[in-house]
């Protein structure tokens, strides 16, 4: 396997004065999904704001391509390569998706690479981004994540309130994503989606990293994704 482009080690994340997330080591590897899983409030928002500087990175390493990021401004970040789709799915409402791409774009990058991946926003290339179908504004959210040319994308819950189809198209665009050469590390609520598109996952729970392994060991074992979530085995009601 090719040598991880993004990793972090002992990494220590607060919000405020609180830490949320404790000792994290992790590796994302180039041309392929690294998955996180966790349940409500275990602290994947804030692992990716940590590694997006949006959150302070209080002990520990963040290194993007051989390079120490963790003391690095945001905007530093994204431009040593780190694209960020963010949980809350936001666009320039009143700009068409076109000018989306190009405000997203900083000097680099080209929208075509985007209207390849996504021919949906291509056919609307002139309209206003907030006449949008959900899917479609999620999609330009990805967009201009990917317009700026990253080496890595972070992507929290693309598929917040969306249709199951819709979602399952957007994972098709994140396997196109790693097919061109992009590392993709991926926080997912329906977590055998992610674990079907996915090399290798980390399990967090209350900001630990509980599992990490091989994404086909949890695929199959519903017990053990459900012992790593929460820290014990199913109750029988729970397997039925
Ligand atoms: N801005 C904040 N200020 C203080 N505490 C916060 C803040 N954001 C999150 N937290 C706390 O940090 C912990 C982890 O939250 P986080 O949003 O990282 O979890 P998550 O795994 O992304 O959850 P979800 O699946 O609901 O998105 C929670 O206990 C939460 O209450
Ligand atoms: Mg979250």
């Amino acid at each position: 396997m090719s040598d991880p482009i993004l990793s972090l080690t002992g990494v220590h994340i607060n919000r405020g004065e609180v830490e949320v997330v404790h000792d994290v080591s992790l590796d994302v590897t180039p041309g392929a999904v690294t998955v996180v899983l966790g349940a409500n409030g275990a602290g994947k928002t804030t692992l990716m704001d940590g590694i997006a500087g949006l959150a302070p990175v209080t002990k520990g390493t963040v290194s993007l391509g051989g390079q120490a990021i963790e003391r690095l401004p945001t905007y530093k970040r994204a431009l040593a390569g780190l694209g960020y789709v963010e949980q809350a799915r936001t666009t320039f409402r009143t700009l068409t998706v076109e000018q989306n791409l190009l405000v997203a774009q900083a000097g680099k990058g080209d929208p075509a690479t985007v209207f390849r991946l996504f021919p949906e926003l291509d056919k609307r290339r002139g309209l206003q981004a907030g006449h949008l179908s959900g899917g479609e504004q999620q999609m330009l959210v990805v967009g201009r994540a990917l317009v700026a040319d990253p080496k890595v994308v972070l992507i929290d819950e693309m598929s917040l309130g969306l249709a199951p189809v819709v979602v399952q198209r957007l994972m098709r665009a994140v396997v196109d994503l790693v097919g061109l050469g992009i590392a993709v590390l991926l926080i997912e609520q329906f977590a055998h989606l992610a674990l079907d598109v996915g090399a290798n996952a980390y399990v967090l729970r209350k900001g630990r990293v509980v599992f990490d392994g091989p994404c086909s060991q949890l695929r199959g074992d519903s017990a053990l994704l459900h012992e790593a979530y929460f820290g014990q085995a199913p109750t029988e009601s729970e397997t039925r």
